[in-house]
């Protein structure tokens, strides 16, 4: 069979036979070369690549966005080369392409898998139109560190809520069918434990004992390859003493031998050859022995396969069977993806970009995205009967770019309504919209223009800050120590809320912040992440109650940094704090000195708590859960058990609730977390509405990897718990007994 007839067919049996047949007639020169992806950004390409191309050299590029060129270098992998291989084409479309929508980690605090999916098939639609085949997304690491600028790529730090989002993102970029126009090739990154660097500063050290990493870090991959990701990338990081690149109990233990994941392995950006750098190595060559063994599949932007796979080869340290399989790897996706078929892209018969629907999209994400953390005496939403001014200020109200976040290559800034314009054309007509930046950015020290925003305060019925950071401050290597409002924002929230007029803050940020210093100074604070294109109009219909805000935290809100890492589903250690064991630093004296008697688990200088919890995001309807039951006091392994709940909206509007159902395994062969989200579900109910909402457990929803390292179920008993937080206090329990 030549390249040609791989063209016809694609059952699964089929694609192996076709994978098969190229690869019997493929020198190991055109072998390695599909192992090889290369940065192809405008000015190299195609020129720089074309000998390359035609010699069967390379398997993919990336950063190339120019539907021309990407044509053009495709004709030539087609056309020109001997085997007429088509080319992997990769582009970081992480939260939107033109069209941006929020962060992931905004997307995430809308806990709707549908949204994240229909964000995603905006993206590889837009995506799609310049040749783009492949993307690097989703981040599926937990992260439970906001010092860690890449949190704000992430789903944040719940295993379940990560897992659930991140197949909707790979559905989403995929599509229902993967050789169809429009769909693009997910890549769950990344592979594993990322999100778990010492302090938070990116490209460090991980160290997750394996219990940990299989419960916690491991497990939204598994989800992810489940779900059919056509990719994995490596992770920059060390992970317990052997970089990801070079890990071959991640990459063939786990990922192939226990899971039977069959789409390919990318490294990160030049990550084989850093394995020199961490000091696994001692030059390229060790470099790619390491990976290739290790079974990365394909090298991102570096030469160590291209230079070095055939010498080792030949000196026998590695076998053609390594390099075949990972050829496979990488023609078997190609295949899915219809490109032998399909190699060309006309734009033409895609939607056009930022249509109405992908903007509809961006805003309905971002409004979901926006998570109300406090509204005292029910200072919004605003009404226009009963305002005549307002008082916008700070430097995110009008930050076209800023709002749209980290990694957004593509993204158009002018397409970006900001807060500020939003305002104006939802209420300017009606009341009297002043603005005052006050700051030239988040991190501005000058005060000098407090006093203009003071005076327009003064003046106005209420105040709206637009605070926050600057998309610069997250993302890759941008990574903070101190997570509170940058620059001298606190003091303008000061200096405004002595004016007694009411003080909203609405936040933008790619991560969370510690709100200590101010949350007692506004009367209402709304979170409202990196929001993307659309973020203005989402944002102002909430502040005029259009809409109710009805996001919830994916991450806990710290107090202060000293407190991370602080998560919801914490183990309950030997001495658990309780309102009634800790003591604060200002009251020691009351406490013996140096004893462990009647001590437990705080700090001295803060609450245990945190300062907004996982889960949490109020509206402006209330909601009352009443009578939640479940269906047997008793279940045997492999049974299901339903947890109902009562729901009603008791408010005065409608709106969303997402309702969230919480697991505790009371006692088990190694400890396990106090409380584990184990469902959720976005419901919208009129004033007064009342429903029934159950949720099934089985009980593989409640294995874990104990002690011998395999995901096991253990008999006991089991507390429930359901609300509109992890903080729910209404709770049930059932009993899982052995199967006779
Ligand atoms: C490095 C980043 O870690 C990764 O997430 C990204 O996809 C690649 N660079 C490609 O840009």
């Amino acid at each position: 069979m030549n390249a040609s007839m791989a063209n016809q067919s694609s059952a699964p049996d089929d694609i192996a036979e076709r994978v098969a047949a190229l690869l019997a007639q493929m020198t190991l020169a055109e072998k390695i070369g599909q192992m090889r992806q290369l940065n192809a950004s405008e000015g190299y390409a195609p020129h720089y690549l074309a000998d390359d191309l035609k010699a069967g050299r390379l398997g993919s590029v990336i950063n190339i966005v120019d539907v021309g060129t990407v044509n053009e270098l495709q004709r030539i992998a087609v056309e020109e080369s001997r085997l007429g291989i088509p080319l992997l084409v990769g582009r970081d479309v992480i939260h939107g392409f033109k069209t941006v929508m929020p962060i992931p980690l905004g997307q995430a605090a809308s806990w709707n898998p549908d949204i994240v999916r229909q964000a995603a098939r905006v993206a590889a639609l837009e995506a799609a139109t310049t040749g783009v085949n492949w993307t690097f997304a989703p981040m599926i690491d937990i992260s439970r560190d906001p010092r860690w600028g890449r949190i704000a790529e992430s789903f944040g730090e719940c295993v379940l809520l990560t897992s659930k989002l991140g197949v909707a993102m790979v559905e989403g970029f995929q599509g229902d069918q993967l050789s169809a126009a429009g769909s693009i090739a997910a890549c769950a990154k990344h592979f594993a434990g990322y999100g778990a660097v010492e302090s938070g500063r990116d490209y460090a050290t991980t160290n997750i004992p394996e219990t940990k990493l299989r419960n916690v870090y491991l497990r939204p991959f598994k989800a992810a390859v489940d779900a059919g990701v056509m990719t994995l990338m490596t992770s920059f990081s060390d992970v317990n003493g052997i970089p990801a690149s070079a890990n071959e109990f991640l990459l063939r233990q786990v990922l192939r031998d226990e899971w039977g994941f069959d789409g390919f392995v990318v490294s990160d950006w030049d990550s084989v050859r850093q394995l020199q750098i961490h000091g696994l190595t001692e030059n390229d060559k060790e470099s790619a022995f390491e990976a290739a063994r290790a079974g990365v599949d394909m090298e991102m932007q570096g030469d160590a396969y291209a230079n070095n796979l055939a010498e080792l080869l030949d000196e026998g340290r590695i076998s053609i069977d390594t390099i075949d399989r990972a050829v496979t790897n990488i023609i078997r996706v190609k295949i899915r993806l219809g490109l032998f078929e399909e190699s060309f892209t006309d734009p033409e018969k895609l939607p056009p970009i930022a249509n109405e629907h992908a903007l509809a999209t961006a805003r309905k994400a971002a409004l979901q995205s926006v998570v109300m953390l406090k509204n005292d005496r029910a200072v919004l939403p605003l009404s226009v009967d009963e305002l005549k001014s307002v008082a916008i200020i700070g430097p995110l109200a009008d930050a076209p770019y800023q709002q749209l976040g980290t990694w957004i290559f593509d993204g158009d800034v002018n397409l970006s309504i900001t807060p500020m314009h939003a305002i104006h054309s939802l209420v300017g007509h009606d009341i009297d919209v002043r603005y005052v930046r006050a700051m030239e950015n988040s991190r501005s020290r000058a005060t000098e223009a407090f006093d203009d925003a003071v005076e327009i305060a003064a003046s106005s019925d209420v105040a709206i800050l637009f605070l926050g950071e600057e998309s610069i401050l997250s993302g890759e290597a941008h990574s903070r120590a101190d997570i509170n409002l940058p620059g001298d924002q606190a003091e303008l929230v000061r200096r405004i809320r002595q004016t007694g007029k009411p003080v909203i803050a609405v936040i933008l940020a790619g991560r969370p912040l510690t709100l200590t210093n101010i949350v007692d100074q506004v009367d209402a604070i709304l979170y409202a992440w990196h929001p993307g294109t659309m973020g203005g109009p989402a944002i102002a219909d909430l502040l005029f109650g259009i809409e109710s805000p009805s996001g919830k935290l994916p991450v806990t809100f710290p107090r202060l940094v000293g407190q991370i890492p602080i998560y919801y589903s914490q183990k309950n250690s030997g001495k658990p704090p309780s309102h009634d064991t800790v003591v604060h630093i200002d009251d020691i004296h009351t406490r013996a000195p140096q004893t462990s008697l009647g001590m437990s688990a705080f700090h001295l200088d803060t609450h245990f708590t945190p300062l907004f919890a996982f889960g949490h995001g109020l509206s402006y309807a209330t909601f009352d859960y009443q009578n939640i039951r479940a269906s047997a006091q008793e279940i045997s392994m492999g049974d299901t058990v339903t947890i109902s709940v009562e729901l009603t909206n008791t408010g005065k509007v409608a709106a969303d609730e997402v309702v969230q159902l919480y697991v505790r395994d009371l006692v088990a062969s190694v400890t396990r977390p106090v409380r584990e989200l184990k469902g959720f579900r976005r419901l919208r109910l009129e004033p007064g509405q009342t429903v029934s909402v159950n949720f099934d457990l089985h009980t593989d929803d409640v294995a874990f990897y104990g002690r011998n390292m395999q995901l096991t179920t253990e008999p006991g008993v089991f507390h429930v718990w359901i609300g509109g937080s992890s903080e729910a206090q209404m709770r049930t329990e059932f009993r899982i007994v052995a199967s006779a």
